[in-house]
């Protein structure tokens, strides 16, 4: 795979596939992590004269055009961080796209609209791709958290025209690929968030590598719930206990520990101000849900985690936005931090629960900017936008 550096930028039109997709509360960028994370490649290009055009997504607004998904405030945001001019096109392959690139000076960069307005994007549509691609000359791929996607900014421009890896791609495979060739060990993976179906694949395949697995968060349920206890009023995925009771019997025939809260905070609304009590896993009252782990989970888990040599960690404990549910995400994160050797948080989600609880970037090995891309990574599923950039 070639790297940015190999690509002679000087006085070219550079597409740069990054991943700005960061979370916003009334047009505020809450968590600007990703934009961060793609600020070096951008800078390499125009630092060598090139002239960056970035393609990026943000939220999901289906095919339409739609302002509350607009880049303009991700622009702004780029501009800060890069320290210098960010030339915004408010379409992404229409008039604005053209006159802004067409514009567009050697070490200049230009943003152009979320490419999600565009109906063919996320059906990887030939035609969008070619009109991406006839704006540039060379395409550069560093959009990590959107890899698993075969959309036409992802890996239908990168067939059209020379292609390589910007720093982010380069590195987050890097790291990924230390957890799944041979891992120090112990390898502990501690996996949250609310869908069990979400990860199946990660857990199946996780399964024949890790030492301990660690669940918690709203998937918890459905194992309580599979080993035969009664979950109330929490997140339940009633067809996916089977499946979970399969998952549990082949964690015990293959030696992996695997570690489930043993309390849980439970409320009774999904309410920051809601009544709240910690139960014992197996007698969560029926008129009441379970909201996040509960004090001797946290110990438990910090106490599976502290030998660990390498831990992967997906998904928030509880529901950490809620001030009286974040203790047990903070108590993980804490745990996954003090570990000595890789640890690695993968996803926006924990990412953005790592920033928001006052944790840094650097108390962790590395902090992946993709959720579901480096789940199916360890899922060992091949990866669309990986591919198109292989030579
Ligand atoms: C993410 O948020 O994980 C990436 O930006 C990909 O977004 P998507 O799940 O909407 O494709």
């Amino acid at each position: 795979m070639r790297s940015v550096d190999d690509l002679e930028v000087a006085g070219r039109r550079v597409l740069v596939r990054s991943d700005l997709n960061v979370p916003l509360e009334d047009g505020r960028i809450t968590d600007d992590g990703r934009i961060r994370a793609s600020v070096p490649t951008i800078s390499s290009i125009v630092d060598r004269g090139g002239r960056a055009i970035v393609l990026a997504h943000l939220g999901r607004p289906k095919g339409e055009v739609n302002p509350a998904y607009s880049l303009a405030p991700v622009a702004k945001r780029l501009e800060e961080l890069l320290g210098r001019p960010v030339r915004f096109a408010t379409d992404v392959v229409g008039e604005s796209a053209q006159a802004t690139v067409a514009a567009l000076g050697d070490g200049e960069v230009a943003l152009l609209e979320n490419v999600r307005f565009e109906p063919g994007e996320t059906k990887g549509d030939a035609a969008l791709a070619q009109q991406m691609a006839d704006l540039g000359e060379l395409y550069v791929g560093d959009a990590f958290g959107a890899v698993h996607r075969a959309h036409a900014s992802v890996s239908g421009i990168p067939a059209l025209l020379p292609h390589a890896a910007g720093y982010l791609v380069a590195k987050e495979l890097d790291v990924l690929r230390r957890l799944t060739d041979e891992p120090e060990r112990p390898y502990v993976v501690v996996l949250g968030g609310a869908k069990v179906s979400d990860k199946l694949g990660v857990v199946t395949n996780l399964l024949g590598v890790v030492d301990r697995l660690l669940i918690g968060g709203g998937m918890a349920y459905t194992f309580l719930k599979a080993q035969g206890h009664e979950v109330g009023g929490s997140l339940l995925e009633a067809d996916q206990v089977d499946v979970v009771r399969g998952m549990i019997a082949e964690a015990d025939k293959r030696g992996v520990e695997l570690v489930l809260p043993v309390d849980i905070m439970v409320a009774d609304a999904f309410s920051e101000t809601a009544n709240t009590k910690v139960v014992a896993a197996d007698a969560i009252p029926a008129d009441m849900e379970g909201l996040d782990i509960g004090p001797r989970t946290v110990e438990a888990f910090s106490a599976a985690l502290a030998d660990a040599k390498t831990v992967f960690w997906n998904g928030p404990m509880g529901v950490f936005e809620m001030k009286p549910f974040a203790v047990g995400t903070l108590g993980i994160a804490r745990a996954v931090a003090a570990t000595s050797g890789l640890s690695v948080v993968g996803g926006g989600d924990s990412a953005a629960a790592v920033r928001q609880l006052g944790l840094t970037d650097d108390q962790f090995g590395h902090i992946s900017t993709g959720g579901g891309a480096s789940l199916e990574f360890l899922e060992g599923r091949e990866l669309p936008g990986v591919t198109a950039l292989q030579d």
